[in-house]
Order: structure tokens, then C-alpha cells, then sequence
């Protein structure tokens, strides 16, 4: 760990409450960013702040709903003008249910977080880094980035989404020095157990395929760690890239 490798930095982190984006909050922190993390879980943010107290650091922490717009407005606000990194980690899965099984309830909603959230984000904090004339983007996508066989179809979709709208920050700012990639994380043990719980026996069957190829579940601050390396100077001769951190899944 490099305490220095974002001093001076003011860095956005979604899902700041629990898994990956509590441990992207925890690292960025001790590389020395200033941090604004955001969750929709005020309690699972408090815990997060109370790691941080133990820990000696603190953050400024937004309980706010990436999906919503005035939420996120609040969320850049606390950035007080400047922010260098954001990092979209805040997501939701759907019960692997199949396309013949999905109700319009789940599908809008991971949807909303899952892409419309880091849309807000990104659209939000965009004209700092225009104006800095400096700005990193990283947002973590999924093993159902590339394939069907990780999730069920909402999930897929917005996973696969969310890559586009990755690849089109990098492409139309990349000229104004805005970079924006995505990390492709496999199995990770976090609290999105709760939205991964089965509910369509054939369907898990069939995903169960798929998952028979996939490594051990790696810990949320091995992704953390590639978040943190997308956002910092090193990265700067990456953008738009979708990096795996799956130990070797997507290779099956
Ligand atoms: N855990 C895995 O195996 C795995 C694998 C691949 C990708 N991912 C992705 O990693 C990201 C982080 O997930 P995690 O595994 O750490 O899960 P997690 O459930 O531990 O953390 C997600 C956090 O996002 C928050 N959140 C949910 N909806 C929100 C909203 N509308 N606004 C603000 N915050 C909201 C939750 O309250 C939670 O604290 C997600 O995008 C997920 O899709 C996870």
C-alpha cells in the first residue's frame, strides 16, 4: 500500500457501506485521498465510519440513492468542488431469475442502480474533472459483463450495460483528459448474498454450468486494489479498459 499514491486527491466511492466499496473507501483513504463515500444503507455506512475511526482516518459519509438525482447531487456537493476519482461500485443483483421469470419490479430496479446510478454519478462529477482538466472514472462491472451464466438476466444486461457507458466516457473524454475503466470482478465474498439468493431452481441448474469454472471467492480489497490502480497516475495510459479481477474465470 501506498500512503501517498492519492494525496492530495478527492475521490467519490458508491456502495460506500458494505463489500468492495467499503474496502475501496478503507484503501483509498490510507493512500491518502480525501473520500466522500455514499450508500443507500445509513447503518451499514455508520459501520464503515466507525472502521475508519478504529482505524485512526475518517471519510465523509452521504447516505444517499445513487439512483436518484438529488441524492447524488448532495453526494458531489460534500466533494466541495473537487473531485479526482470516482469510483461506481454500489450495485444490486437479482435472484438469477431468467428472462420468462423477471418481473418489471426487479428489472427497473437493477437496472437503475446498476446503470442508471454510475450514469448520474459519472454525468455529475464530469464537469469538475473538465474543469480540473484532470479526472479518473472506475467503475466495477462484473464476470456478467461477458457472459450469462454468472447472474440472471438483469443483472446480465446492466452488467453488459454498464460497460458501454464506460467505453463511451473514455472515447468522447479521454481528449479532456478524463479516463473512465472497469473492473470485471468474479465471485467476491461481500453482502450481495442477499440479492443472489436463487428463486428459480432450473435456472440456478443451468447457471450452476457456468459456475463450476469459478475460482475461490477473492476478498473485496483485491478489487479495491485494482479500483485504486485504475484511478491513479500510473493508470494513465488506461482507459476505457475493462480489467478482469476473477481470479481466472473469465479464461473457462
Ligand atoms: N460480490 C461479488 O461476487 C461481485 C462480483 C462481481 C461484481 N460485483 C459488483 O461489485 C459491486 C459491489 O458489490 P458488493 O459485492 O460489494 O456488494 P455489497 O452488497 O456488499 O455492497 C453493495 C453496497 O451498495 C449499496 N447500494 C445498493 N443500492 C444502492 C443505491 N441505490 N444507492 C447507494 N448504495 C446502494 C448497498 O447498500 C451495499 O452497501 C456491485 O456493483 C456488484 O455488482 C460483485
Amino acid at each position: 500500500m501506498d500512503a501517498t499514491r492519492h494525496a492530495g486527491r478527492t475521490a467519490i466511492v458508491t456502495g460506500a457501506g458494505s463489500g468492495i466499496g467499503r474496502a475501496t473507501v478503507l484503501r483509498m483513504v490510507q493512500e491518502g485521498a480525501r473520500v466522500v463515500g455514499c450508500d443507500v444503507n445509513a447503518e451499514a455506512l455508520a459501520e464503515t465510519g466507525r472502521l475508519l475511526a478504529e482505524a485512526g482516518a475518517g471519510a465523509d459519509l452521504v447516505v444517499a440513492d445513487v439512483t436518484r438525482q438529488e441524492d447524488v447531487e448532495r453526494v458531489v456537493e460534500a466533494a466541495d468542488g473537487r473531485v479526482d476519482v470516482l469510483a461506481n461500485v454500489a450495485g444490486v443483483m437479482d435472484h438469477f431469475l431468467p428472462l420468462g421469470e423477471i418481473d418489471d419490479g426487479t428489472w427497473e430496479r437493477v437496472m437503475a442502480i446498476n446503470v442508471t446510478g454510475p450514469m448520474r454519478l459519472s454525468r455529475a462529477v464530469l464537469p469538475l474533472m473538465e474543469a480540473q482538466g484532470s479526472g479518473a472514472i472506475v467503475t466495477v462491472a462484473s464476470k456478467a459483463s461477458l457472459g450469462a451464466g454468472a447472474a440472471g438476466v438483469a443483472y446480465t444486461t446492466s452488467k453488459h450495460a454498464v460497460i458501454g457507458l464506460v467505453k463511451s466516457i473514455a472515447y468522447f473524454y479521454g481528449p479532456k483528459n478524463v479516463r473512465s475503466n472497469a473492473v470485471l470482478p468474479g465471485a467476491v465474498t461481500t453482502g450481495i448474498g442477499s440479492t443472489a439468493a436463487p428463486r428459480v431452481p432450473w435456472a440456478m441448474e443451468r447457471a450452476m454450468l457456468a459456475m463450476a469454472t469459478m475460482p475461490a471467492p477473492a476478498e473485496a480489497d483485491q478489487v479495491a486494489t485494482v479500483v485504486s490502480w485504475l484511478a491513479c497516475d500510473e493508470a494513465a495510459n488506461v482507459n476505457g479498459a475493462t480489467v478482469t479481477a476473477d481470479g481466472g474465470w473469465a479464461t473457462a
